[in-house]
């Protein structure tokens, strides 16, 4: 207690004072005021008490790794998540307990985070026990000490299944839009064709008959309206070619591509290659068709923007893969900005394009420069593999500890 009354926290030395024949004498007494001290200790407590409230409170995972990559943090989150408990996993390094982290990748990524990138992992299909599956990611970034020293690394783990299985939904909602598209175009184009198309040769036959009668006069409006239902019978059979030709369903891709450029090539100021060896039946039909409408809505782009001389079209057969190129030597545009004017609506060519690609486990590219053409890639895979679903056991299986940091 200090001479005015107040209480402050010291830190106190008392030392014994004896004479020369070792006999006590009295006491030294010294104290430190260490109130301060105490008060910064006290705040270092309740910081700490609250980033621990933080981790353990957080909706997502948080893990901590040090140098070694060996657990120094793991969440509630993260017990809930893996089904493995803070004190089994604390100490130990990732592999050990999830050995496919390697097939994904994601040792690599942890030791890429080590060195100071900030990086996502790829989602991880997961199994807890024989009742929950689902989906995680992580984004993993260095971990740095008050002198900017990497001390280790820092992830933030979620469990995305929701929006895995939201998107999954939104896929499979879009495919059957697309697959009822096709399909009405196709009863379309055939109904065009067939009741359209023969009701007027009908008529043409009747008019016909009604000539061989008619005046000379009438003759000549006969003769007119011959024409005109002509016109029509050959606009009704391109629109009903259009529509869903019906050679892609007969002969396959490349005669149905060679007729739709050919029918472009009567219109279009500039000339079409098509490089292509499929042969029918060597691609899925549903791959064959979305190659089809991707190939005419770039044609239509192309006529309607780029001012281009020369276009190729070229389709090849890969290890696995089909790639679908388009080409020209037009104008160019600012993909970036046209995909930010697609988002906000205001056109939907090449993002349809992409909605088809990725429908069939594709990937769509599009490169331009102003000046400098186009060119759309668009790669499809012939055989998708359904991904690998991961064990998160809740054990930590033996002879599993290879892990070299
Ligand atoms: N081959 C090309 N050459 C030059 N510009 C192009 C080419 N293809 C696309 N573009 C540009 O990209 C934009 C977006 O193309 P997209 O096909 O998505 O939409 P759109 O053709 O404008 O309209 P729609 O929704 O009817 O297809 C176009 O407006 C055009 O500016
Ligand atoms: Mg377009």
């Amino acid at each position: 207690m200090r001479k005015d009354g107040t209480r402050f926290w010291a830190y106190c030395v008392t030392t014994a004072m004896r004479d020369k024949a070792g006999q006590m004498r009295g006491f030294a007494k010294v104290s430190l005021d260490i109130t301060q001290r105490k008060q910064v200790e006290d705040e270092l407590l309740e910081s700490h008490a609250f980033i621990q409230q933080i981790i353990t409170s957080a909706p997502q995972g948080i893990v901590v790794y040090d140098k070694n990559l060996r657990y120094r943090v793991w969440n509630p989150y993260m017990e809930w998540l893996t089904g493995l408990a803070e004190k089994d996993v604390l100490g130990h390094q990732p592999l050990e307990f999830f050995p496919f982290l390697r097939e994904h990748g994601v040792d690599v990524v942890h030791h890429r985070a080590l060195k100071g990138e900030t990086l996502e992992s790829e989602p991880i299909r997961y199994q807890l026990g024989p009742d929950r599956e689902g989906w995680s990611s992580g984004v993993w970034s260095p971990l740095r000490d008050s002198h900017r020293e990497i001390i280790g690394a820092l992830g933030f783990v979620r469990d995305i299944t929701e929006h895995v299985n939201a998107q999954e939904r939104l896929q499979m909602l879009s495919r059957r839009l697309l697959t009822a598209q096709e399909q009405e175009r196709r009863k379309l184009a055939i109904e065009l064709h067939d009741e359209i198309g023969q009701v007027l040769t009908a008529v043409t036959l009747n008019l016909q008959s009604l000539h061989k009668d008619a005046t000379p006069k009438g003759r000549e409006q006969v003769e007119e309206c011959v024409r005109i239902v002509q016109h029509a019978i050959q606009q009704v059979r391109d629109m009903s070619i259009n529509l869903r030709p019906s050679l892609l369903d007969d002969l396959g891709l490349k005669p149905a591509l060679r007729w739709y450029l050919d029918q472009q090539l009567q219109r279009a100021p500039f000339e079409i290659e098509l490089k292509c060896e499929l042969t029918k039946g060597q691609v899925p039909s549903d791959i064959e068709t979305a190659c089809f409408r991707i190939v005419q809505e770039s044609i239509t782009n192309i006529l309607r923007h780029a001012n281009a001389k020369k276009v190729l079209v070229m389709l090849e057969l890969q290890q696995n893969t089909l790639s679908l190129e388009i080409c020209d030597d037009g104008i160019g545009f600012d993909v970036a900005a046209s995909r930010e004017r697609a988002i906000q609506g205001l056109s939907c060519g090449i993002l349809g394009m992409q909605e088809r690609a990725e429908f069939l486990g594709g990937t769509l590219n599009v490169e331009s420069a102003t000046g400098g053409g186009t060119r759309l890639r668009v790669i499809f895979p012939l055989a998708v593999a359904s991904p690998a679903i991961s064990q998160f056991s809740g054990t930590r299986p033996e002879g599993n500890s290879d892990y070299r940091a």
